[in-house]
């Protein structure tokens, strides 16, 4: 998709729909309104507050020929109030404006500009928006497959003099939002062909084409660093594990490494404690904290912000076999703590136990890891917040900060000491599964005892990592969540502390 930008008038801009939002309550007594009003003939007055358009979210009408305007359709969007238009707004009508618009067959989109927020981060989320809006998880559809694009963007500013701001927030908006549907692509993608193996291979396609160092350790790597957890998980597969790591080197004299470590579960059966067969085949997706760290990691590549990362991505399927492990199996863990297995079904604070001292071994001095960890999230928090829990407050916050910033809501557990008794084990130190009750906190717990002093926080994204639901501004399956707060979190707030 090309964007560009021009600072001339709505009414002579070229495409084929112009987009317009509208506030709630809003009359066209002043500014683009009244002028877009005067130019098609009093539409926009008379439509302005019937049902078909009172500016709400969501709202949309669609004109065609709108009068005097050099843009062949005219489409109005409902923007909500005007006191809580954010760039999460623009966000989301700009992409339901082009999933709209696609729909329709229109190929170019011009968006004209109608609010003070700081022009740069107003096109870099109009730019998000529209790719984010337009992901499809179709790749194998041969019939109804959506082959209708929008090839060009145009954002319309009112004033010139911005333009440096604009290409900078137009640039990184690019990269933001390719990197977003890069991951939703990987967690859409089945396991039977983005295996381990094969998700290393796209790591390292990532690595060279943006310059990243990587290293693919083997089973046998594993071994010698004593990965007994990730490797019990991996036992009851054909496909070996790999464990990824990516490095971005900012400055090679500063010994503060911020480290991604993501879940890259391929496939999750349960294993022995194998899950029920309606809705396993979701269970593709439990990879996407491994997709987004990748995903993270690309467009840390692209921004070069001045902060050292390394990306940390365990990757293995779990399944049932002659060789699987078991419940009542003890994994002995790289950081020499002892694990008992009480469900396969946990495998995934496993293969992140070791992922996290590893990470640890290779310096990180912070630890964010994500995961589709829990289903207990879902009960938690559903599909709308993801959870953040962590050993450290301030980290925890400026995270939640982070998030924050780019319209993702994360909300925080508690970690009280108490939890800690409800992953005692009788037979090791601990147990890998405490059971039903607070699932998603004792899970949490697990982790932190192999993240030990190190300032870490965790992120479950079991719930919000695929949306059933579809959307005005976006397809149902795969979310990308928390791709974009990892990336302003290591861009805008990691260089600080
Ligand atoms: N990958 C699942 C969690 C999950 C469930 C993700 C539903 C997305 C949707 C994880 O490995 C798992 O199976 N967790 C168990 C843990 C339990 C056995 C302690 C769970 O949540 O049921
Ligand atoms: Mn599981
Ligand atoms: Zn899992």
């Amino acid at each position: 998709m090309e964007v560009r930008a021009e600072f001339g008038k709505f009414y002579d801009v070229q495409a084929d729909a112009l987009v317009v939002t509208v506030y709630e309550g809003e009359k066209a007594d002043e500014g683009a309104l009244r002028e877009l009003d005067e130019r098609t003939g009093g539409i926009i007055s008379e439509m302005l507050g019937t049902d078909e358009m009172r500016g709400k979210q969501g709202d949309m009408v669609y004109v065609h020929r709108p009068g005097n305007l050099r843009a062949a359709r005219l489409l109005l969007v409902g923007a909500g109030k005007r006191e809580d238009f954010s760039l999460d707004t623009i966000r989301k009508v700009t992409a339901s404006a082009a999933r709209f618009l696609r729909g329709k067959g229109a190929r170019s989109m011009a968006a004209l500009r109608r609010s003070q927020l700081d022009i740069g981060k107003s096109a870099q989320a109009a730019v998000e928006g529209v790719l984010l809006g337009l992901f499809e998880p179709d790749m194998y559809k041969t019939e109804h497959k959506e082959e209708r694009r929008i090839d060009e963007l145009v954002l319309l500013a009112a004033a010139a003099g911005s333009e440096d701001e604009l290409a900078k927030g137009v640039e990184r908006g690019r990269i933001i939002g390719e990197a977003v549907n890069l991951a939703r692509e990987l967690s859409n993608e089945p396991s039977s062909t983005l295996t381990p193996s094969e998700l290393a291979e796209r790591a390292k396609e990532t690595a060279s084409k943006f310059g990243l160092d990587i290293d693919v350790l083997d089973e046998a790597r594993m071994k010698e660093l004593g990965m007994g957890a990730l490797l019990g998980v991996a036992r009851g597969s054909d496909e070996p594990a790999k464990l990824i790591v990516l490095r971005y080197t900012a400055d090679e004299t500063d010994p503060n490494v911020i480290a991604i470590v993501g879940k890259g579960i391929t496939f999750d059966s349960g294993g022995i404690s194998i899950k029920p067969a309606e809705g396993m085949e979701k269970m593709k997706y439990d990879m996407s904290g491994a997709s987004a760290t990748l995903a993270a990691m690309r467009a840390i590549a692209q921004l070069k912000p001045k902060t050292n990362v390394i990306g940390v991505m365990p990757t293995t399927e779990n399944m049932p076999s002659g060789r699987a492990y078991k419940p009542g199996d003890v994994l002995r863990a790289m950081s020499g703590k002892t694990i008992e297995v009480i469900n396969t079904d946990a495998e995934g604070r496993l293969i992140l136990a070791d992922a996290i001292s590893y990470a640890r071994k290779l310096g990180a001095t912070k630890i964010i890891d994500l995961a589709t960890l829990t289903g207990a999230v879902s009960i938690a928090l559903g599909t709308i917040n993801v959870a953040i829990l962590g050993n450290n407050k301030a980290f925890t916050d400026e995270v939640r900060e982070a998030a924050r910033e780019v319209g993702e809501r994360f909300w925080e557990l508690p970690m009280d000491d108490d939890y800690r008794e409800m992953i005692k084990s009788d037979i090791a130190d601990i147990k890998n599964s405490a059971g039903r009750n607070a699932g998603t906190i004792t899970a949490a717990y697990f982790l932190r005892e192999f993240a030990e002093d190190t300032p870490w926080v965790h992120l479950d994204i079991a719930g919000t990592a695929w949306e059933n639901e579809r959307k005005p501004y976006a397809a149902k399956g795969p979310t990308g969540v928390a791709i974009r707060t990892l990336i302003n979190y290591v861009c805008n707030h990691g260089a600080k502390a």
